[in-house]
């Protein structure tokens, strides 16, 4: 492998900038500084190393942010700030949100340069479970708790499969619900239409859980860090 392209996916830099240290000398392989570009690295032997710090060859990254509020699910848009760019510049490239929250919508978003996993992680027939927690206004029942056990059929017609709702606190006072939802969709405001479905309104909605993938709450929201090896291994087991 050419050794701009081995610095470029390892540092999630485009081929351009992961030029820029090689021709400036900061890069060497087996202890010598290598300034061509083109230079052939052999992935089972060589030791590339850039200001001395050893390069681990990774082709994929694997991140998960706690989306904030007001940034879009997306790569880019002409308009609104996206969730890449919370992402720092070195680790942009290739790099999309698999799966979207609404704008208005907070939590666990799984980002990876890995068109092949992404895919797989939203195909429908794989049925990956989304866990979220949610501020529902007025009084969640268990009469609904019922209607959303046995799938509900949306303002549109549609229907969705039976979802997990639990009622974690209902606050008479403020007349509203804290409730836990797991649905095994991804339907364009699924969770907000089928409230919708019920003459309900969904005030807060964060997600807490993708497949095996649980959100790290010690993450502030806008943060965002790479996945552990445990983690990415939860992430993938089942859906393969
Ligand atoms: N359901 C919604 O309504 N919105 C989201 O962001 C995710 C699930």
């Amino acid at each position: 492998m050419r050794l701009d392209k081995f610095i470029a996916d390892s540092k999630g830099l485009t081929r351009s900038q992961a030029k820029i240290p090689i021709k400036d000398g900061l890069v060497s392989v087996n202890q010598k500084i290598v300034k061509q570009t083109k230079h052939q690295v052999d992935l089972n032997f060589d030791v590339v190393q850039l200001n001395g710090i050893t390069v681990i060859y990774q082709e994929y990254r694997y991140y998960m942010m706690n989306k904030p509020k007001n940034v879009v699910s997306a790569t880019s848009d002409v308009l609104e700030k996206t969730v890449i760019d919370l992402i720092a510049k070195v680790n942009q490239k290739g790099l999309f949100p698999v799966g979207r929250l609404d704008k208005d919508t907070t939590g666990l978003l799984f980002l990876t340069n890995d068109g092949m996993l992404g895919h797989k992680l939203l195909a429908p027939r794989k049925h990956v479970t989304k866990v979220y927690r949610a501020l529902i206004a007025g009084e969640v029942t268990e009469e609904i708790v019922q209607t959303f056990a046995s799938g509900i059929t949306l303002k549109n017609g549609e229907t969705t499969k039976p979802a997990l709702l639990k009622i974690l606190a209902i606050n008479r006072q403020k007349n509203e619900t804290k409730i836990e939802i797991s649905i095994v969709e991804g339907k364009y405001h699924q969770i907000k239409r089928m409230f919708g479905a019920v003459s309900m309104r969904v005030q807060e909605l964060k997600r807490v859980q993708m497949g095996g993938l649980k959100l790290d709450e010690g993450l502030k929201l806008g943060e965002y860090r790479e996945l552990t090896p445990d983690e990415l291994s939860c992430l993938i087991r089942n859906i393969n």
